[in-house]
């Protein structure tokens, strides 16, 4: 395998917001294979109740961007009572960047030619933390490999879940089952320039914990 390609893939498969060319469309075949690729994620049970909505349609892809402006809003409203990091800290230093490009995309994303709504099959509103994370886990893995996918064949994407504020409206539009979760919504598009760069993150030292919390090499 070829390593230097493979970890280039995993670290610069960035959230496209400002950089998704509005003015491109999507080849259908494109979309069905990395679907198809993203399939080869694991499945909780081999359960395999995975779907993706793909919606290029212009009146709905606007009428699901009124719904994520509706949420977006509403958590606009929440971070201007302050952030939830401590002062100086990484997270704090990138959050007025990573606002204004996600602004951005709150702005065009009726615009962005493809987005796409994985769900999975299941409700997890009364469930207990070992069956949401079997119905979670059985859909985000998927949803990751469908951005790699993508990403390796020049379209970026951008991981949302704002419009889920208002996932039972977002149901009609689409005719998404009452038995079936959304868990985010996708903005796609063939990204502009060239590459992309690997972020800057917590380090994955302090992060990982050996034999039990808190003990780090
Ligand atoms: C579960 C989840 C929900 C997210 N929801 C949104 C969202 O609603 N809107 C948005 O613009 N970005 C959203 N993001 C993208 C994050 O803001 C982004 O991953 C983060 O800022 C780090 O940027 P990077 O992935 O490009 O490194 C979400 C990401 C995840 C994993």
């Amino acid at each position: 395998m070829d390593l230097a390609t493979v970890d280039h893939l995993l670290t610069t498969t960035r959230v496209v917001r400002r950089r998704l060319d509005l003015s491109r469309p999507v080849e259908p075949e494109v979309l069905e294979r990395c679907i198809e690729i993203a399939l080869q994620a694991p499945t909780g049970s081999n359960a395999q109740g995975w779907h993706f909505v793909v919606v290029t349609d212009a009146d709905k892809r606007a009428a699901l961007a009124d719904l994520y402006r509706r949420g977006f809003d509403l958590l606009a409203d929440t971070y201007a009572s302050g952030l939830p990091y401590p002062e100086g800290d990484l997270r704090a230093r990138q959050f007025p960047r990573m606002y204004e490009s996600a602004a951005h995309l709150r702005d065009h994303l009726q615009q962005v030619p493809v987005l796409i709504v994985p769900c999975i099959e299941g409700r997890f509103e009364t469930a207990g933390v070992a069956i949401q994370a079997s119905l979670y886990g059985s859909i985000l893995p998927a949803v990751w490999s469908l951005m790699l996918a993508l990403r390796a064949r020049g379209i970026g994407s951008a991981w949302t879940t704002d419009h889920l504020f208002f996932e039972s409206e977002a149901a009609n539009i689409l005719g998404i089952p009452e038995s079936v979760t959304q868990v985010a919504l996708l903005a796609v598009a063939y990204f502009t320039g060239q590459d992309f760069k690997p972020a800057q993150r917590l380090p994955a030292r302090e992060r990982t914990h050996w034999n039990g919390w808190g003990v780090h090499r």
